[in-house]
């Protein structure tokens, strides 16, 4: 790759090894949160964003433990993808045993599990826009196991612990975020 990669090629990458769309949905949503505490941090938006849409690129060939960001680096490695963009990738995954060292990889664990939880939370409540989700009602279902039984509450406090943001103060910015592209994510808009 001559230069660094753009969103462009981010898009070209993820949709060439995806098409299931609850999994474009997720690349897009870890974007917008990516993006959104990027701008807050007055980090690199556009490198983070694009290492949030990437992140689980490999995800729907490669779904289990042994493959799914083993085989992922190892395409953006051939591909002369950033170091660190890479290693941030892995790091969302602890069983890569790469230390999670930067903001950016803070970030991406941080909001990686939060954004299907609050996509779950959106859902249930159709007539509400996800803007209109309340932080307590998210926190009420992250105690409720029953309740998106697939999203690690421990990941989700964790992230938010390792990221140096309050447990509340991370819902209700990754909740924005989101709003900023509801329709994307086939969330339920703003109220007109
Ligand atoms: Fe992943
Ligand atoms: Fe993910």
């Amino acid at each position: 790759m001559a230069g660094r990669p753009t969103r462009d090629d981010a898009w070209q990458l993820l949709t060439e090894h995806t098409d299931n769309p609850s999994l474009i949905k997720h690349a897009l949503a870890v974007e917008a949160a990516m993006r959104a505490y990027a701008r807050r941090f007055g980090e690199d938006e556009e490198a983070w964003g694009i290492i949030g849409l990437i992140h689980d690129f490999d995800y729907q060939q490669n779904p289990t433990e042994a493959t799914h960001l083993h085989v992922g680096t190892a395409i953006l490695a051939d591909r002369g993808w950033p170091q660190d963009w890479i290693r941030t990738v892995a790091s969302h995954a602890d069983y890569m045993g790469v230390p999670r060292d930067s903001l950016a990889a803070k970030a991406l664990f941080a909001v990686d599990e939060l954004t299907g939880f609050l996509t779950a939370c959106a859902l249930v409540r159709p007539d509400t826009a996800i803007a209109e989700v309340k932080v307590k009602s998210v926190k009420k279902k992250l105690k409720d196991k029953a309740f998106a039984r697939g999203v690690n509450r421990d990941d989700v406090r964790r992230g938010a612990d390792e990221l140096g943001v309050e447990l509340d103060e991370h819902i209700a910015f990754v909740r924005d975020a989101m709003a900023g592209i509801a329709d994307q994510l086939g969330l339920p808009p703003a109220a007109a």
